[in-house]
């Protein structure tokens, strides 16, 4: 008989791989279950690296377009070789999912191909590409089945001309006109990388501004930059359809508060509304585990657990849906599986969005902190006069601090700016000891550094300012 596994998780993203190898490495005996045929989940084979690969090569041609010139920096014709950067792109993807194959066996973790279902307490199945099943008897189920782009009636996906993500990723020629239903993280970053490859690209959104998770004054301010990028924001519009034509798409979309329909041409069209978690065929009746009517799987505040012997982490439950979230859940579970004190704040998971300027923050925003009446000190710097946004001419943007008015505690930060999805990090460990403003304020920053907007805007909230 089969030996009997301390953990099965199934899915093979950011949360289940970070469980696996975290749990292999605590000395359990564990499995991995995967159905997509590579690991690494949606991050790896068709979100944050692909989309990172191709935001990086994308910026680096309109650098050399728009920027050289003024360093100093002369060129010939510039030209785009499409297929050159998908294949770097692939290239990327590849030897990361490949790495992960290479963690599973250096801790021991068994990777099984296949779909998993739950069939009860202890029990999953694996259906295997070939349709042959096998049952994986354990200890504890690890559910980290991720999330699927959400959609909405009258619009049929093809990724192709009318695509989610993973089409956004792979096109195959440059869109004349594209639009992007949602500008939320990626609306922007994609619209960015089409945009900078050529594309005219119209963002429309149902709400009457764009990233409804950030704070609304970074909002506001990414939406002027992007802007004068060249990207066309329709805000508060509902989108009512996409009609196929041979030639071109036709969407239609009317005022989210009622009115006039209005038809706009398109060659592509992007879907990004949200996602949604992914449960579907998982047998979590079985055992018991319950989900809202959104799909989210419920689990315990903090413990993760969904059922008697059955956790989950990631996209599937509450929280922001991101990578790193996913692996500190996957990392929590397979602690406190063995018996240690796994735990993720979630107030303290930073968020960026990798356009140019990147977008960045952590914690509290000031219309979060208003809501819950907590007095608090707003600190501000401009890039504009920080030396080395002078020296890079990358001078768009600012750095907030918002901390506690009594303790001076840190509550949030916000930033948008050249690299600021790099520098958040140092807010990221403040706020995770506790830090005062004061704090950050006197601690010492090289100079030219970019982060020293993040030691200025401290200093600001202590009223020591040097802005010029
Ligand atoms: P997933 O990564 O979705 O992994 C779940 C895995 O489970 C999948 O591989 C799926 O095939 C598998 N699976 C599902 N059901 C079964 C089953 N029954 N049996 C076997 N296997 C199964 N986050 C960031 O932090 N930074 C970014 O820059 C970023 N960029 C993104 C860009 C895009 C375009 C998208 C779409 C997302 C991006 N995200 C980013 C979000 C990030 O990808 C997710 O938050 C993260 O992948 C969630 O990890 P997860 O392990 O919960 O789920
Ligand atoms: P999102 O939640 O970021 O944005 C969706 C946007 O669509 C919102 O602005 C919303 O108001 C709008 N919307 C919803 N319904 C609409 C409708 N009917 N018509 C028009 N607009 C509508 O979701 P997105 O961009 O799809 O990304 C999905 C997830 O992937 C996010 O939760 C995000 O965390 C993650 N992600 C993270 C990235 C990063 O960390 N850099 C990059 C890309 C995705």
């Amino acid at each position: 008989m089969a030996e009997t596994y301390d953990v099965v998780i199934i899915g093979g993203g950011p949360g289940g791989y970070n469980c696996a190898i975290r749990a292999g490495q605590l000395g359990l005996k564990v499995a991995c279950i995967e159905s997509r045929g590579t690991l690494g989940g949606t991050c790896l084979n068709v979100g944050c690296i692909p989309s990172k690969a191709l935001l990086h090569a994308s910026e680096m041609f309109a650098t050399a377009q728009n920027d050289f010139a003024a360093m100093g920096i002369k060129t010939g014709k510039l030209e785009l070789d499409l297929d050159q950067m998908m294949a770097q792109k692939t290239d990327a993807v590849n030897g990361l999912t490949k790495g992960i194959e290479f963690l599973f066996k250096k801790n021991k973790v068994d990777y099984v191909k296949g779909r998993g279902k739950i069939l009860g307490k202890g029990k999953v199945e694996v259906t295997g590409e070939d349709g042959k099943t096998q049952t994986l008897d354990t200890k504890n189920i690890v559910i980290a089945t991720g999330s699927e782009p959400a959609n909405l009636p009258g619009i049929e996906i093809d990724e192709e001309r009318v695509v989610t993500n993973t089409g956004a990723l792979s096109m195959t020629s440059v869109p004349k006109r594209l639009i992007l239903i949602g500008a939320g993280v990626i609306g922007l970053e994609m619209g960015s990388v089409w945009s900078r490859l050529g594309s005219e690209v119209t963002v429309v959104e149902y709400l009457d501004r764009i990233m409804p998770g950030a704070d609304n004054e970074i909002a506001k301010e990414a939406q002027k930059v992007f802007k004068k990028q060249g990207l066309n924001f329709r805000l508060g519009m509902k989108v009512t359809g996409v009609e196929k034509l041979k030639s071109k798409l036709k969407l239609s979309m009317e005022p989210a508060a009622g009115g006039e329909t209005e038809v706009l041409d398109a060659d592509a069209v992007i879907v990004a509304i949200g996602r949604k978690p992914y449960t579907e065929g998982l047998g979590l009746e079985s055992v018991g585990v319950k989900t809202d009517k959104r799909g989210v799987v419920q689990v315990t505040d903090g413990h993760f657990m969904a059922a008697d012997g059955v956790w989950a982490v990631g996209d599937c439950i509450h929280g922001p849906m991101l990578a790193h979230k996913a692996e500190d859940d996957g990392v929590a579970v397979a602690e406190l599986i063995a018996g240690k004190a796994g735990h993720v704040d979630y107030n303290l998971v930073p968020s960026v969005v990798y356009t140019k300027p990147e977008i960045a923050w952590v914690g509290k925003t000031e219309e979060q902190l208003k809501e819950e009446g907590v007095e608090y000190v707003k600190g501000k710097f401009p890039f504009m006069a920080n030396s080395r946004a002078r020296t890079n001419h990358e001078t768009d943007g600012f750095v907030k601090v918002l901390a506690d008015k009594k303790t001076d505690r840190i509550l949030g930060a916000h930033m948008i700016g050249v690299g600021v999805g790099e520098m958040i990090g140092e807010l990221c460990v403040a706020m995770e000891f506790g830090a005062a403003s004061e704090d950050v304020a006197r601690t010492s920053h090289a100079h030219p550094t970019l982060s020293e907007a993040i030691r200025q805007a401290a200093m600001a909230v202590e009223g020591w300012t040097m802005q010029m």
